[in-house]
């Protein structure tokens, strides 16, 4: 057998043995009374009763073993063509200077603290600090508009928002305070105070008694120490899209999280302490959380926080001169990323132009990964592709080719093996096990291993109702694919209405509400197609209320426009067009699954439940004229 099988039986057989033994690299306040506490509900907790603190782990115990003068954080902003770092001392001391800000403005044990924020090294340093108080932060990714913030606000009802005057895009520069004054404005939920990080590129307004200023904060500030919180207590919420408007609030603890973390470094990306680790990514999604901040930092290793994009700033070279500059060993990215490079520079030129002998490996997950994008990400680099599957519920790979435990064989299409504690399954519609190479759905078994979420924020019956209610025992991963005879997964496509646009999760659903609210749409429903460079767009499908004010180019200007205001550009939501009618069962539920098959040019069947075939005919023509259904 070999050394990864063994560990992923051993983590099965005996997951307090395994996670109690990772657990130790870590400092406790307080010993646990249990490794797994199976009888806790709604799910088995682990850890509890330890007594920890999440940011003393990442930073304080580095500084106190003598590793004060490492470079932990380096930022690297091509878009205000500036570079920071900070060592692990100066991190820990500006950390806990911020926690003395967020104290002052009486930030305890338990509140929320929503971090609204560009890629500067400012909002690790609010997440990390929010952390040390043993408070719970909500980072919202920029890209978000004013109504997802609001609703962000409401549910996690924070006691003070950190945000900064703007973030920057290559095209423009994005005010984030005039979104945010708005938010709060729609909110029903108000936050006591706002701590806005004033950039040079935009000036925000302050509003007087509500907002204070970073920078001033921080002069006037005393240090303040670590809180210990119990392992089970809340590091975060971080929200994710789900089949509605609503989102999810995952919530993921400090004991488990932290330990899962640590134990990743090694046995999945082959780091250690004093290694350099970039994941080129944003803080406001889970790769972000894990493997930019919390992931890298209590593995001791030097982050990198990259202010870019892989193309255009100012060139497809823009990952592999970061890759040489800092010595990267190894990079996480989204397939987008390769893909948008790729498309750029197909043969590498710009590759050529520096050393990448430091790369060890690189790592791809957000979304399914295209044989042809591994490939030639494989050739071009002449290092091992990883792809690997996991969920902003997990926090961390679910699948992966564990390099620190054992490099396996990589089939291109597969993110590969089951990492230790995740007891994959993949079930039919009525619970049965399917052979392998049969595609179902894919489920983990109870007790889900440390980092995943224990529960949905504030919501028990919809966590239990969204994962544990349809198979009793096991967490519904919202994934479709299979497993096949070497015991690799496949996965395929997801079994709800999230769609994957350039590795970022949306949801259909929300862009329906959105749309759904224009006056002259009767009804409507978005899909999600296929895409060369994203993967995946949004496209909208709407019927006219008799007598509609607008309709043609104008409604679809406006509906865009609207998507745009209501969620946020990073919805991308550029595709509608106006239908006589929409394909339904003959109860009355639209065919989304056939759409998109047909946009995509994929194999249907003509579903026996249709209540009239040929508005088929109607629907194909007008995703032709849109490019899509082989009207390209
Ligand atoms: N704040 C404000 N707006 C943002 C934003 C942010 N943080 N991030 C993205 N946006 C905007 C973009 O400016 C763009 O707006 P536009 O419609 O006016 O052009 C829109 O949201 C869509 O953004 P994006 O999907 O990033 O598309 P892009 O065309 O700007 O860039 C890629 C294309 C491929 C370069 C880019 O998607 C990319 O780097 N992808 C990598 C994927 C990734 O890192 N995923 C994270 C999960 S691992
Ligand atoms: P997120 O919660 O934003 O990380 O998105 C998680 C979803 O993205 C998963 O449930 C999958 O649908 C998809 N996903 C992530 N990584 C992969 C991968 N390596 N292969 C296929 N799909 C993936």
């Amino acid at each position: 057998m070999g050394r990864y099988q063994e560990m992923y039986e051993r983590s099965l057989r005996d997951p307090e043995g395994f996670w109690g033994k990772a657990a130790q690299a870590l400092e406790w306040y307080e010993p646990w009374e249990k490794v797994l506490d199976r009888d806790a509900r709604p799910v088995p907790r682990w850890f509890t009763g330890g007594m920890f603190n999440t940011c003393h782990n990442a930073l304080d115990r580095h500084v106190e073993a003598g590793r004060g003068e490492q470079v932990a954080l380096i930022h690297d902003s091509p878009v205000t063509d500036s570079k920071r770092q900070y060592s692990y001392r100066e991190l820990r001391d500006e950390v806990a200077r911020f926690a003395g800000v967020l104290r002052d403005l009486g930030v305890e044990k338990g509140d929320r603290v929503l971090i609204y924020m560009p890629m500067i090294p400012e909002a690790a340093i609010a997440m990390l600090a929010t952390a040390r108080l043993g408070a719970i932060h909500s980072v919202v990714f920029g890209g978000f508009a004013a109504n997802e913030l609001a609703t962000r606000v409401n549910d996690a009802e924070p006691r003070v928002i950190v945000s900064a005057s703007c973030g920057i895009e290559p095209n423009r520069i994005v005010e984030y305070k005039p979104l945010l004054d708005e938010a709060i404005e729609i909110a029903t939920h108000k936050p006591q105070h706002c701590v806005i990080y004033q950039r040079p590129q935009a000036s925000a307004d302050m509003i007087e008694g509500r907002d204070v200023d970073w920078t001033q904060r921080m002069a006037q500030a005393q240090a303040a120490d670590c809180v210990p919180v119990l392992a089970t207590d809340p590091l975060y919420i971080l929200y994710t899209s789900g089949t509605t408007g609503q989102p999810k609030g995952v919530v993921r603890d400090n004991g488990g999280h932290a330990v899962a973390m640590h134990w990743s470094m090694k046995h999945i990306y082959n780091v250690e302490a004093g290694d350099v680790y970039w994941a080129a990514s944003d803080v406001g999604w889970v790769v972000g959380h894990s493997y930019i901040v919390y992931g890298p930092l209590l593995a001791g290793c030097t982050t990198i926080m990259y202010e870019g994009k892989p193309v255009g700033t100012p060139d497809p070279g823009a990952f592999w001169r970061v890759i040489s500059e800092y010595g990267v060993k190894v990079l996480f990215t989204a397939p987008t990323a390769f893909r948008a490079i790729k498309k750029e520079d197909p043969e590498g030129a710009y590759l050529q132009q520096y050393d990448l002998s430091c790369m060890q490996a690189l790592f791809l997950a957000g979304e399914r990964c295209d044989p042809d994008t591994l490939r030639w990400a494989e050739e071009k680099l002449d290092k091992p592709v990883i792809d690997h599957w996991w969920q902003t519920e997990t926090g961390w790979a679910i699948a992966a080719n564990p390099l620190g435990i054992e490099p396996l064989p990589v089939k291109a299409g597969s993110p590969m093996v089951p990492m230790p504690g995740h007891d994959v399954r993949i079930l039919d519609d009525e619970g049965n096990e399917m052979v392998a190479g049969e595609m179902g759905n894919i489920v983990i078994r109870l007790p889900l291993p440390p980092s995943c979420l224990p529960t949905l924020w504030n919501n028990d019956q919809r966590f239990i109702d969204s994962y544990l209610a349809k198979y009793p025992g096991y967490y519904l991963t919202g994934d479709a694919g299979y497993r096949d005879e070497d015991g690799y997964l496949w996965i395929m496509s997801r079994t709800d209405d999230v769609i994957n646009v350039a590795g970022h999760r949306l949801s259909t659903g929300a862009m329906e509400e959105v749309l759904a609210c224009h006056s002259d749409v009767a009804e409507c429903a978005v899909i999600g197609v296929a895409d060369d460079l994203k993967g995946q767009l949004p496209l909208g499908l709407v019927v006219l209320k008799a007598g509609a004010e607008k309709e043609g180019e104008a409604l679809c200007r406006e509906l865009v426009g609207l998507v745009r205001e209501q969620i946020g550009p990073v919805a991308a939501f550029k595709l509608v067009t106006v239908v006589k009618r929409l394909p339904k069962t003959r109860s009355g539920k639209i065919l989304r699954g056939t759409m998109v098959k047909i946009a995509d040019c994929a194999e249907w069947k003509m579903p026996a439940t249709i209540d009239d075939p040929a508005i088929l005919d109607e629907i194909t023509e007008a995703l032709r004229l849109l490019g899509y259904a082989g009207g390209r």
